[in-house]
């Protein structure tokens, strides 16, 4: 069973200065939940309960965010806006949240090696919080815990993009496609070249063993730390799968996702 998520909430979202210049990314909302609070959501709808937390310089509000405010409490208990905290709240009684800092950003798979500590020597789930995912019936992340609950091997989130987008991306070369899962033969982080249209976005199930090949591989692209590049080695011993998800995802990392997934949010109200 999968008890842990991991949310790498380190990087700087500098698409969004000047908003991000005090306020962490994770923390934009989309309406009136910031991104992270989505994150948590669908872990929790996964059964998940510890929330890991990989901070960075000026990340505080991320944790203010999940801890009660008293004089907040205070101020509204008994008035009509007292409903608007119930989700917040709900997930403060329910979870668990750890933090961990990393002090350099040196990429994503820098920032899931820091939080080892908070992981230990289990399989974890990783949510990057700006790919906002939806699915009304079943979360991404609780279809990809059901997919490691069966195969018990990492799990990677992927969907079809367009080709000539296919640099933004970590891209996988599959050789065997059976349905939703696909087995990876190889993947490589932002191709030039990219062996196929099928894009890794940010939802993970990670077998603790990623720790030390993390350790064990030396920076790649962008002179960063690749996730991409410890999956392809456990992808080389056959160790990884590719599940094309059920949902929408949108990538709150570009103002023009942002902006979709406000549209589409707002019009579920
Ligand atoms: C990260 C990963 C990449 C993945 C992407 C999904 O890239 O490194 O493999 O495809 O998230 O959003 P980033 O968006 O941080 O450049």
């Amino acid at each position: 069973m999968i008890k842990k998520c991991l949310f790498p909430a380190a990087g700087y979202g500098t698409r969004f200065l000047p908003a991000t210049k005090s306020l962490p990314k994770e923390m934009l909302p989309i309406i009136t939940k910031p991104l992270i609070h989505y994150g948590v959501e669908e872990a929790m709808e996964a059964g998940i309960r510890n929330m890991a937390i990989v901070t960075g310089r000026g990340k505080r509000a991320l944790e203010d965010y999940f801890d009660i405010s008293y004089e907040l409490e205070h101020q509204i208990k008994g008035s009509s806006k007292e409903p608007l905290l119930k989700e917040i709240r709900h997930i403060q009684n329910s979870c668990v949240f750890t933090y961990i800092r990393q002090k350099e950003m040196k990429g994503l798979g820098d920032a899931i090696l820091k939080g080892e500590p908070l992981i230990g020597q289990e399989p974890f789930a990783v949510i990057l919080a700006d790919d906002l995912c939806v699915n009304d019936n079943e979360g991404v992340i609780k279809q990809m815990t059901k997919v490691y609950n069966k195969y018990k091997c990492s799990v990677v989130a992927i969907m079809e993009v367009p080709q000539n987008e296919t640099h933004k991306y970590g891209i996988v070369k599959p050789y065997e496609q059976e349905g939703n899962i696909i087995k990876i033969a190889d993947m490589v982080e932002k191709p030039v070249d990219a062996p196929s249209n099928l894009a890794i976005i940010g939802r993970y199930i990670l077998t603790p063993d990623i720790f030390d090949i993390l350790r064990s591989i030396k920076a790649g692209v962008n002179g960063e730390l690749q996730i991409t590049d410890a999956l392809k080695i456990q992808a080389s011993e056959g160790r990884v799968l590719g599940y094309k998800f059920d949902g929408i995802r949108f990538d709150c990392g570009s103002i023009e996702g942002f902006v979709k997934a406000t549209n589409y949010m707002y019009k579920k109200l």
